[in-house]
């Protein structure tokens, strides 16, 4: 036991991945499910009068009278696929938390919402031509490696239709001003977040090279079980991530400062994209 500590104190090599499923966890889900669905907590999801004002400026910028088929990746409960529904959008919305994704099949189907969710990593993705829109929303691109974000945006590509639009968003350098990297500890006697029952968290954040942080946080827990569970996050430039979009194909780059379309400055915390094929 005591090696693995030491080995998960340790700095981890650039995007080592989590030891234990974070999103699909049987036990975290049930949390990060109830942050989703409060509609005052910016956690999981973002405050539900953003997610309001979100889809209304959505809908503006790609109504769907032209943009009708909307694939939403990392839908979560489905709270941006309902209300983008109820605009008129015909939606696919993807998820690899099974409980989200039953909460959301659930709740569609008591109001009647066409909405097709599939519990599927969306990594494995395989369209053609079929989307007019795609959107990827808060900050979950800049949570992936290099080559998952290279391959992730190749198929988003594949995926839309020409002239289809792909709306997302991720943190800029403001996000992180005067953060520095440190460590702390706590232990939860009562259970909480990350376990059921009485677990230490050992929690550190570090800073890599090429706008890269991670949170880590190792989960002891009373029966001696460890697992690190790592965060990673690439935060962008405009000019940053102008190059990775084009390298790909992407053209007619826009820049705003979140996904309800306020103008993006310097103060921007985060950024949101839209681009099209
Ligand atoms: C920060 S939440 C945002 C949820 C939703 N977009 C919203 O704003 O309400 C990220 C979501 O993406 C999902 N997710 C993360 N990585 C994923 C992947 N590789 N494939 C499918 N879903 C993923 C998580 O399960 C979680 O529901």
């Amino acid at each position: 036991m005591l090696d693995k500590i030491f080995q998960y104190l340790k700095r981890p090599k650039l995007y080592e991945e989590s030891t234990a499923k974070f999103w699909d966890d049987d036990h975290i889900s049930k949390g990060m499910l109830k942050a989703h669905l409060d509609p005052a907590l910016e956690a999981a999801s973002r405050r539900h009068s953003f997610i309001d004002s979100s889809v209304g400026w959505i809908s503006e910028l790609a109504p769907c009278k032209d943009y009708k088929k909307l694939l939403d990746l990392g839908c979560g409960p489905g709270l941006y696929a309902e209300r983008l529904a109820e605009k008129g959008y015909l939606l696919t919305a993807i998820d690899f938390s099974q409980r989200s994704i039953e909460y959301a099949k659930q709740k569609a189907e008591e109001k009647g919402y066409n909405i097709e969710y599939i519990y599927q990593d969306y990594l494995d993705i395989g369209y053609r031509d079929e989307f007019d829109l795609i959107t990827l929303i808060y900050c979950d691109f800049g949570v992936l490696s290099h080559v998952q974000r290279e391959m992730l945006l190749k198929k988003i590509y594949e995926a839309l239709k020409s002239g289809g639009k792909f709306i997302f968003d991720v943190f800029t350098p403001k996000n992180y001003e005067g953060k520095t990297e440190n460590n702390t500890w706590y232990l939860n006697e009562g259970g909480g977040f990350w376990a059921p029952d009485a677990h230490i968290c050992i929690e550190a954040h570090y800073i890599y090279e090429e706008n890269i942080r991670l949170n880590q946080y190792v989960i002891i827990d009373k029966e001696g079980k460890i697992n690190a569970y790592r965060i990673w996050d690439h935060y962008y430039t405009k000019d940053t991530i102008a190059e990775e979009l084009k390298k790909v194909g992407f053209k007619n780059i826009q820049v705003f400062s979140d996904v309800t379309g306020n103008s993006y400055d310097m103060k921007s915390k985060t950024m949101c994209i839209v681009v099209e094929k």
